[in-house]
């Protein structure tokens, strides 16, 4: 276990709070482990780990995958060659160093066309890079898509996020069933999210899923965001942070 990069990432419905918990995640890590290396990845096209964790990105991993398919379209096919192995390095454009942190955005996925040589080629490249790190968050976009298309094929530790709703536990519950059919991981958990009842929260459950902690619906994280601050700006003493420390806690990352 011990020079293997604990791989992180979390799953759920729409809008139940994957994307601040995943900010958090990263928070947690660079405060915990100033001496490892952590690299944030926002695989969400609608890019919003980068907001959260207050990150300007200028260059995202398509950016870089349509300059190569634009040769290939061009019929430049020894240039795209060339391009394909110099993607390997021009990766490292594409991240950016933040404090304690490196982050990348994977940006638009593929818009038409079938790219299958290329795709599998960034994949590859993206599963070097996180050969390069200790610690990886992944945060993906809503829904069961990206563990269906096996975008997150290795992932160490699988976060299932939901809000108190039926419908969330619902989603997490179908998520977990793809997730065992077509991916591999080692550790599995979930987080409930934007609790209002807290007297409530022995009537949840998902199958087979322990919950690793309840959030509560928290104004002061809500402001914050008003404010346009970043998840690194939070009060240390933060509801979410807690919260989001206890679930680490249990699943052994922290
Ligand atoms: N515990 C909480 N208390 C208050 N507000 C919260 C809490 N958790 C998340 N939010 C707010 O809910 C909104 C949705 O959160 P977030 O973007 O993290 O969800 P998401 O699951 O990533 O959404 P999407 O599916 O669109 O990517 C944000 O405005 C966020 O600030
Ligand atoms: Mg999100």
């Amino acid at each position: 276990m011990e020079n293997k990069a604990r791989i992180i990432t979390v799953a759920g419905k729409g809008g139940v709070g994957k994307t601040s918990i995943c900010a958090s995640i990263v928070r947690l890590l660079v405060e915990r482990y100033p001496d490892k290396k952590i690299l944030a990845i926002d695989a969400d096209p609608a890019v919003g780990l980068s907001v959260a964790l207050g990150v300007d990105v200028k260059l995202t991993l398509d950016d870089i995958r349509m300059s190569i398919v634009d040769s290939v379209e061009n019929g430049e096919t020894s240039a795209a060659l060339e391009l394909l192995s110099e993607a390997r390095f021009r990766i490292f454009d594409a991240l950016v160093e933040m404090p304690g942190f490196a982050f990348l955005a994977i940006g638009r996925p593929e818009s038409s066309g079938c790219y299958c040589k290329v795709n599998s080629y960034l994949k590859e490249v993206i599963g070097l890079l996180a050969n390069s790190f200790d610690y990886v968050v992944i945060d993906g976009e809503a829904g069961i898509e990206q563990i269906q298309r096996r975008v997150m094929e290795k992932v160490t530790h699988l976060l299932l996020i939901t809000d108190q709703s039926k419908k969330g536990t619902q989603v997490v519950t179908t998520i977990k069933q793809v997730a065992d059919e077509l991916i591999r991981y080692d550790r599995i958990g979930a987080i409930v999210n934007r609790v209002t009842n807290p007297e409530m929260e022995d009537l949840i459950s998902i199958p087979d899923v322990e919950i690793l902690s309840f959030i509560p619906a928290d104004s002061a994280f809500a402001a914050n965001e008003i404010k346009g601050r970043s998840v690194l700006e939070l009060p240390e003493d933060s509801a979410m942070l807690k919260g989001v420390e206890k679930a680490l806690r249990k699943i052994e990352i922290l």
